[in-house]
């Protein structure tokens, strides 16, 4: 796969699987324009990447819909195109369902379900300015088995295919595809945080394929759907759990 002189916006950049994919998409000649919540987190990762001139960087709240626009805004001074969005900013916290509150429901669903469309609404005229626009989206597994701790989580990202599907729909006309990529438990910093070892390992066995999932077990799926040879597939959900899950 070759991305050289593609735009690639990538949110969560900074995080686990946005990092990997922010890695892979610069290594296959992509520019990228990594966004997360916080600029120390971006420095950190473009120190990390040996400081390519290729990467942009920004920190903003996706769920925050002026600063969507404000980024927006600066995509298009800087790049005037993009040619491949990745929403990969989530936050999946485990809070019994008869602890959780409004304000936590609704936090959940801003950052997981509204900074998806906000991030991409704002973007989709530079999208549409390219040859080939790209969205994946990154989902969860969790809507398949319904993870009791995560209903905010699982509505959201459930949410997040229909969204997929409707604006695939929307934009098919320009030519620009719209998918979902469905990570199963997948061993980045939060959720080694949020798990005990033992769970992890529990999850590995439970697997068709019976190891550890790693950010880097999601490039090939997002760089493929992203990809020229992915040209006609759109509306669709990409399960990456190493069959955890069977749908
Ligand atoms: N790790 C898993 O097991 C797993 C499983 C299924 C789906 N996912 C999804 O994969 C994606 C990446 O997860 P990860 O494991 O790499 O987690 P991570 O926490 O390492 O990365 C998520 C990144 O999103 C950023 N972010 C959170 N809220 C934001 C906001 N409001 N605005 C901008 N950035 C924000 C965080 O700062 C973080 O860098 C998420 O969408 C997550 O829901 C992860």
């Amino acid at each position: 796969m070759n991305f050289t002189e593609q735009s690639v916006v990538i949110t969560g950049a900074a995080g686990g699987i946005g990092s990997a994919l922010t890695r892979r998409f610069l290594s296959l000649g992509a520019k990228v324009f990594a966004a997360d919540l916080s600029q120390q987190a971006l420095d950190a990762l473009r120190d990390e990447l040996g400081n390519p001139a290729a990467f942009f960087s920004a920190a903003f709240d996706i769920s925050d819909e002026a600063r969507c626009q404000k980024f927006a805004a600066r995509v298009r001074d800087d790049w005037g195109v993009v040619d491949v969005l990745v929403n990969a900013a989530g936050y999946f916290p485990l809070t019994p369902f008869d602890e959780l509150t409004y304000e936590v429901w609704r936090k959940i669903l801003a950052i997981n379900l509204d900074g998806p469309f906000l991030v991409t609404s704002n973007l989709l005229p530079l999208i549409k300015r390219s040859r080939a626009g790209r969205i994946v989206n990154i989902g969860s597994a969790s809507i398949f088995a319904g993870t009791p701790e995560q209903c905010p989580y699982v509505t959201a990202k459930a949410g997040l295919i229909g969204f997929t599907r409707s604006l695939a729909n929307v934009v098919g006309e320009h030519g620009i595809t719209v998918n979902v990529v469905t990570p199963g438990l997948t061993a980045t910093a939060p959720v080694k945080k949020l798990f005990p070892a033992a769970a992890l390992a529990q999850a590995a066995q439970a697997r068709a394929l019976k190891r550890e999932e790693t950010a880097e077990d999601l490039v090939g799926a997002v760089c493929f759907l992203a990809s020229a040879d992915a040209a006609f597939i759109t509306g669709q959900i990409l399960n990456v759990d190493g069959g955890s899950t069977f749908h």
